[in-house]
């Protein structure tokens, strides 16, 4: 399939892109030079990036630092405009900004008093590059490390190796049972449920459906469960209340409260309205993008 063209490029050395990867499932790893941002990284934390000056800002997940080497990897979902823009970029490209780390990091602590705790994470989609740093701090300190991944097919499952590498377990859902369970991740965490498998905390990061399907399986058991909230957000700082999420009563902030919240307090109604209220101006911005990439496709095979 031909290549759309990138449209913007950014020739500075910071921010510089020194790996791409094309994964399945249009996700895409990235290995960034962002010195400032390697030091300070946590596990849960996230950056806000600009591709180009007036860009969007678009919040993503640190999958991975590396303080020494000076450099953050991420894993970006192609589903809009700027995340399609990010995926046409290529090693040797840079980005405008990137900001962070932001939010408050995860808290990875050992059972009591002592005792292994048994960390059970859930990912889909993106959420499984998210889990990753989690699972290994835990991992790190001594917890028993539980991860659930799943994907639509074999084929679209990514991390797999990496997953293995922190995990003291990992097990895997398939939607057509092409690879493990046939089922979603929530298939294979109902069953740990219901055979009272020993858990301590559950963590679930993906899409919201996802999320909220989990919070609703462990609430009758009690399992103290968490999820990291995805809403819009613009300046990463609380100044501009974009991401405001409702729980437990409480307005909260995700960018600088979050992203984690204990997820049986969590509004998923609210988060859901807010995540959408944008649809339109996004489904013309995405409209605008495609033009534009066909006028510069035509202007290029005019010039042959
Ligand atoms: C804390 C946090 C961490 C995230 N981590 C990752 C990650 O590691 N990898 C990944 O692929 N995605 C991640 N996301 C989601 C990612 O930010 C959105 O997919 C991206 O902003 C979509 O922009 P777009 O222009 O490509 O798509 P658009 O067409 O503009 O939007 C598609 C959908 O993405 C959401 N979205 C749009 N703009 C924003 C925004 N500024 N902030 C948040 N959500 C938005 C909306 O729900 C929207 O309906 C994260 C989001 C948050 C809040
Ligand atoms: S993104 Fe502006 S307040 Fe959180």
């Amino acid at each position: 399939m031909k290549e759309k063209p990138i449209i913007i490029l950014n020739g500075g050395s910071v921010f510089r892109i020194l790996e791409k990867n094309d994964l399945a499932a249009k996700v895409y790893r990235y290995v960034i030079e962002a010195p400032d941002v390697a030091k300070k990284a946590k596990a849960g934390q996230f950056v806000i990036l600009r591709l180009y000056n007036d860009g969007e800002r678009i919040p993503i997940t640190l999958a991975d630092w590396n303080a020494a080497k000076g450099t953050i990897t991420l894993y970006v979902q192609a589903v809009g405009k700027t995340t399609i823009m990010m995926s046409m970029m290529k090693a040797g490209d840079s980005l405008a900004d990137v900001v962070g780390p932001l939010g408050i990091p995860s808290h990875v602590e050992k059972g009591q008093p002592q005792a292994e705790k048994t960390f059970v994470a859930v990912g889909g989609g993106f959420g499984i590059a998210a889990i990753h740093p989690i699972v290994r701090a835990h991992k790190l300190i001594g917890n028993k490390t539980i991860s659930i991944i799943g994907a639509r097919t074999k084929e679209l499952m990514i991390m797999e190796n990496e997953m293995r590498a922190i995990s003291d377990d990992v097990r895997i859902a398939t939607d057509d049972g092409s690879y493990g369970t046939k089922g979603f991740v929530t298939t294979i965490l109902k069953s740990m449920l219901e055979n009272h498998e020993p858990m301590d905390v559950v963590l679930a990061i993906g899409p919201v459906v996802m999320m909220k399907a989990v919070t609703d399986l462990t609430r009758p058991y009690g399992v103290q469960t968490l999820v990291s909230l995805n809403p819009i957000m613009m300046d990463g700082t609380g100044m501009c209340g974009a991401c405001r999420v409702v729980v437990g009563d409480k307005l909260q902030f995700a960018c600088v409260d979050g992203p984690e919240f204990d997820a049986h307090q969590v509004d998923f109604a609210l988060l859901v309205a807010r995540q959408k209220m944008y649809s339109p101006q996004e489904k013309i911005s995405m409209e605008l993008f495609n033009k534009i990439c066909e006028a510069q496709e035509h202007r290029e095979t005019a010039a042959w």
